[in-house]
């Protein structure tokens, strides 16, 4: 479909890309990178080396989104539940990250991508939110793509977090009495309150969960697994992920060819008409 191929893609980069309705480009890929630890197990190494190896598929992954202006791209580097492997792995984990953090910055300056983080940053080693302090820095006249790394992150975290700061914030504001809630109010509240919620997230080694990854912000997405472990994953794979997601039809819990749009909240005023018939309707659509 495409002729014009962005520069820096590789051969078989521009041939998926070609395929590619760039109007239809998603705004914003989430990605659970997931596998690493299979990876090194296939090749008899230790766990950690597949984090190593990983590094590599965030460069080219992140390159590639960049080349292509996908406007925001978030990586799932560590949860809150990470926090239970064996304190070397995260450790390493955590070396792995400040080491890149300090690398890739000329590189994402070069690419014009600014870095930003959602999870409970503050409860991150001291020198490594130092690092990334500087990191979000260097890159925060980009005005490019926006890469977002969640670091010590849970999406019902992120959600008790939310629900927290809206309660604090009306109760410095003259009490709870006039406190109304929409979902304009929570999707405010939530790290994620600079980025679009995301069309698509890809999820690589095979597995069909969302393990606690932006719940909220993910109602409405594609969801494309690749049986490609993490190490393996490069920026063709993502093109690959977003062909597929070009393939799909996207309903909202609409009809056939009705609105394209994701519902900006539910309907309350109203409700009091919808019958049992609307409901059988919606069910069986
Ligand atoms: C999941 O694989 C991966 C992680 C928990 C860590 C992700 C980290 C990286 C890709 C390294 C570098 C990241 C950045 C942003 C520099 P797993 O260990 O759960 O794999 P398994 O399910 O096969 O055991």
């Amino acid at each position: 479909m495409q002729d014009k191929v962005p520069t820096g893609l590789d051969r078989k980069e521009s041939e998926v890309y070609r395929r590619l309705d760039t109007a239809r480009l998603p705004k914003h890929i989430a990605i659970i990178m997931d596998g690493n630890g299979r990876w090194a197990k296939r090749r008899h190494m230790p766990r950690v080396a597949g984090h190593r190896a990983g590094v590599a598929a965030v460069r080219s992954t992140v390159e590639t989104a960049a080349r292509i202006h996908i406007p925001a791209l978030t990586l799932y580097a560590f949860s809150e539940e990470n926090w239970k492997r064996p304190v070397t792995e995260v450790g390493f984990l955590m070396r792995l990250l400040s080491r890149y953090l300090k690398a890739e910055v000329p590189t994402l300056n070069k690419n014009n991508i600014r870095l930003e983080y959602i999870g409970r940053q503050h409860e991150l080693p001291e020198d490594v939110q130092e690092r990334m302090e500087w990191a979000r820095a260097a890159t925060a006249s980009n005005s490019g793509m926006v890469l977002t790394l969640a670091l010590n992150y849970s999406a019902r975290s992120e959600l008790v977090d939310a629900f927290r700061a809206i309660v604090d914030t009306a109760s410095q504001n003259g009490g709870l009495e006039h406190l109304r809630i929409d979902e304009g109010t929570v999707s405010r509240h939530l790290y994620t309150r600079h980025l679009p919620d995301p069309d698509l997230v890809v999820r690589t080694s095979g597995e069909m969960r969302l393990s606690n990854f932006l719940l909220w912000q993910l109602a409405y997405a594609e969801i494309y697994v690749t049986p490609t472990l993490w190490p393996d994953f490069r920026g063709v794979h993502l093109l690959e992920g977003i062909a597929e997601y070009q393939k799909r039809e996207r309903r909202y819990g609409g009809l056939n060819h009705g609105d394209k749009h994701p519902p900006k909240s539910i309907p309350t005023e109203g409700a009091e008409n919808f019958s049992v018939e609307d409901a059988k309707e919606i069910i069986s659509s």
